[in-house]
């Protein structure tokens, strides 16, 4: 009996908090050649949703007019703004009570969170930060242009910017670690696509200070180290210089001024997440709004963790796991490659609520075995369709651009949730990505060579003669050998043959669900026109199953 006790007390004290023990917290794990989320000890995938920037001020609006919309999405996920001026309206008076009440709504509908810290920066800009801190410019340091002209965004060479940023974060670590036992929240962004404008430096004293004084053999070392796998840009810009001033280890350019940047925002950013670990061990992001091409260093937000910059950020931010793209412009499959990288988790934060989000969010998961895919402002915008529908009428551009695109893809990866999860890092899961009708994707896999190709190639889709077309997506798993999955839209799958051998289809069925229970339709004939291929037309969303032989 009073071993009993003694068991019971001890219990007490190693979790005072109930459930919540460090090894359940979530985590990101390395899984072959990929990553994965663990949330309550398990593989999770976030389907996940954005909120627009000032839909969780309110916990009636959040309630009433986010919550639903959401789940009706298939969304598992939400992508929700912390606000340092609403929690800190006063210094050092916290106040958590909208916080808490967003984290028990979410819990009791099921929805899981990601917090963004909207604290000293969201978007370059500083519009988050507390009236105590915007008024009191002496003691909170502004950023300045080239031309002296200081700027409404904090300078990220103060350390009393720094201290009360992170004074901050840390308040709402700890507020979420005493009262989250659920662990409804499950990671948090750091900042807000994070950047210098609209110069490619901060050109105050103290900035100023810093960029004349001597580059850290951190970043030295790592690039030392790195040397024959950097980004071209710093391959370019390195002068091989070991130590020394930024000018002299990197030329004096605004190339060179952008990597400066990169770099104190990287440490910056990085002791804001390391000193919030310390509390609470939550995976932890940044964020990044890519560079428009054809633009310099100064004319976009400059000195984020941009595909040309990740190096200095993987030197300078060790706490912080992931490196993640907002994406609001052409070709996905370029940037999407230049942030999968074996040292960084892969996730897409943030991407236009457009017709194309449901495909990409496909090969997101199937090419990159993502940790999540996000459309940004989730619940409140229509579609827009994209690339735009030449001389359709609006009713028809209404018509392609449903919201149903994400949905529909967000309710295939449930469906197949497990399978993505058991093959996840490795070669036996693949994405397609049809960005063009002349798009041709193959994929080696389960030792075929297969060709993707868009339905309209077929040229008999009804919707084929229409001015526009829609970017089409699929996820591919070789589930056993000569099986495969094929979950997806508008997609054609032509198998190549092999040395002597051709490649035919031995038998091919949908799968379908009804009052949970699973149909397999076998599908022959003119599905599978007369063996020749396998298709998931453009316009429905599906999964199929089929076996392939060689003869
Ligand atoms: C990217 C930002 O991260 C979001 O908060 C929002 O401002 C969108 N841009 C708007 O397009």
């Amino acid at each position: 009996m009073k071993r009993f006790f003694y068991i019971l007390i001890l219990t007490l004290i190693v979790f005072p908090f109930g459930k919540i023990s460090a090894q359940n917290t979530p985590k990101i794990i390395k899984h072959g050649n990929a990553y994965q989320l663990i949330v309550d000890g398990k593989p999770f995938l976030m389907r996940a949703g954005e909120l627009g920037n000032s839909n969780a001020s309110t916990v009636s609006y959040y309630k009433n007019c986010v919550v639903e919309k959401l789940k009706n999405q298939n969304i598992n996920t939400a992508l929700i703004p912390v606000y340092w001026d609403l929690i800190e309206p006063n210094e050092g008076q916290f106040d958590f009570s909208l916080v808490d009440s967003i984290i028990k709504i979410s819990q009791r509908n099921n929805l899981k969170i990601v917090f963004l810290w909207f604290g000293a920066w969201k978007n370059s800009m500083s519009c988050y930060v507390p009236s105590w801190v915007k008024q009191d410019v002496k003691r909170f340091p502004r950023a300045e242009s080239k031309d002296g002209v200081p700027q409404e965004l904090l300078s990220p060479h103060s350390q009393n910017n720094f201290e009360a940023d992170k004074k901050a974060f840390c308040a709402l670590m700890n507020f979420i670690k005493q009262t989250d036992k659920n662990q409804t929240v499950i990671m948090i962004q750091v900042e807000n696509e994070i950047a210098m404008l609209p110069s490619a430096r901060d050109y105050s004293k103290i900035a100023t200070t810093a960029w004349k004084s001597n580059v850290p053999p951190t970043l030295t070392n790592y690039l030392k180290e790195h040397k024959n796998y950097l980004t071209d840009t710093l391959k370019k810009y390195w002068t091989g210089e070991l130590s020394g001033s930024w000018e002299k280890v990197f030329g004096n350019s605004i190339y060179a001024e952008e990597i400066f940047s990169a770099w104190t925002y990287a440490v910056y950013t990085n002791g804001i997440a390391k000193s919030g670990k310390e509390i609470y061990d939550l995976p932890m992001y940044v964020n990044c709004a890519l560079n428009r091409p054809g633009k310099k260093p100064g004319e976009y937000p400059s000195g984020g963790p941009l595909p040309h910059l990740i190096d200095v950020w993987k030197a300078g931010a060790l706490n912080i796991e992931m490196l993640s793209p907002d994406i609001y412009f052409g070709d996905f499959k370029k940037w999407t490659k230049s942030y999968h990288r074996q040292d960084n988790p892969f996730f897409i934060p943030e991407h236009q609520y457009d017709a194309t989000a449901g495909a990409k969010a496909l090969y997101a998961f199937g090419e990159y075995h993502a940790l999540g895919f996000s459309p940004f402002s989730a619940e409140t915008k229509q579609a827009q369709f994209m690339p735009p529908v030449l001389g359709a009428t609006i009713d028809e551009t209404v018509k392609k651009g449903t919201l149903t695109e994400l949905p529909s893809a967000f309710n295939l990866i449930k469906l197949i949730e497990k399978e993505i999860i058991e093959f996840n890092g490795t070669s036996r899961m693949r994405g397609v990505l049809l960005d063009s009708i002349n798009q041709r994707d193959t994929i080696e896999i389960g030792g075929y060579k297969i060709v993707a190709k868009h339905d309209y190639t077929l040229g008999w889709s009804p919707n084929a003669k229409l001015p526009n077309w829609n970017i089409e997506g699929a996820i591919l798993i070789n589930i056993a050998s000569d099986e495969f999955l094929l979950i997806g839209t508008g997609t054609v799958l032509n198998f190549l043959p092999q040395k002597d051998k051709n490649v035919g289809i031995l038998e091919v069925k949908e799968i379908s669900t009804e009052d949970g229970k699973t149909i397999l339709r076998y599908l022959n004939g003119d599905e599978t026109h007369q063996g020749r291929h396998v298709r998931i037309p453009d316009g429905q969303w599906g999964i199929q199953k089929f076996k392939l032989y060689r003869y």
